[in-house]
């Protein structure tokens, strides 16, 4: 009845709605963190985004090995205080189990949870291991005295990537 309104066989495509492989909570999450970065005024020019620190912070390769003891021991990260993971066998329970971390997380979204985790939940409980101001300009060594010196958090970034 009536006018029949032309019909497409195939609807044209509409733009891209989304950017490929960024699902919407991921960058509600990433603007989150710019926002948290804006506001706690870190000035630091890096090319990385705001959840993961892409550049190693130091040019020895981390060794998962001690990686593994600096997680457990007390002089080190003793992250065993708040997290269970593979081999470890007392553990705390305030943070996640990290079994499994390096296959839920890149290199870099770990190192930038062990340097400074508050840029990507400001009210964290777990400590910023490595918080310095303008990270990627000053060797990190001199700047403050951070918790763990930088191959601590390479080593640990190395275990911890492993942990598939
Ligand atoms: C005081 C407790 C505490 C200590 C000590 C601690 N963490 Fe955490 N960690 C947490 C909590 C809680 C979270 C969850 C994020 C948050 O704080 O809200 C977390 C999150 C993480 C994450 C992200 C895990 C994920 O699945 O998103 C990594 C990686 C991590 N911690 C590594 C470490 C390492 C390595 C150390 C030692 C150098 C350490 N943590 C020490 C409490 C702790």
């Amino acid at each position: 009845m009536g006018v029949r309104s032309p019909r497409w066989p195939v609807r044209k495509p509409l733009p891209q709605a989304r950017e490929r492989g960024e699902s919407g909570p991921a960058r509600r999450f990433a603007a989150a963190a710019a926002l948290s970065l804006c506001c706690h005024g870190v000035t630091h020019s890096n090319e990385n985004a705001p959840d993961r620190i892409d550049t190693p912070l130091v040019a020895t390769p981390g060794d998962a090995g001690r990686g593994q003891r600096i997680f457990a021991e007390r002089d080190g990260g003793h992250c065993v205080l708040c997290h269970a993971a593979p081999g470890i066998t007392q553990a705390g329970n305030i943070g996640p189990a990290l079994h499994g971390v390096g296959a839920r997380l890149s290199s870099a979204q770990i190192r930038l949870r062990i340097v400074d985790i508050t840029r990507v939940n400001p009210g964290a409980v777990m400590p910023a291991f490595h918080r310095t101001t303008e990270l990627n300009r000053v060797a990190p060594e001199r700047k403050g005295q951070p918790i763990l010196p930088a191959q601590q958090v390479e080593d640990l970034v190395a275990w911890l990537s492993s942990l598939k």
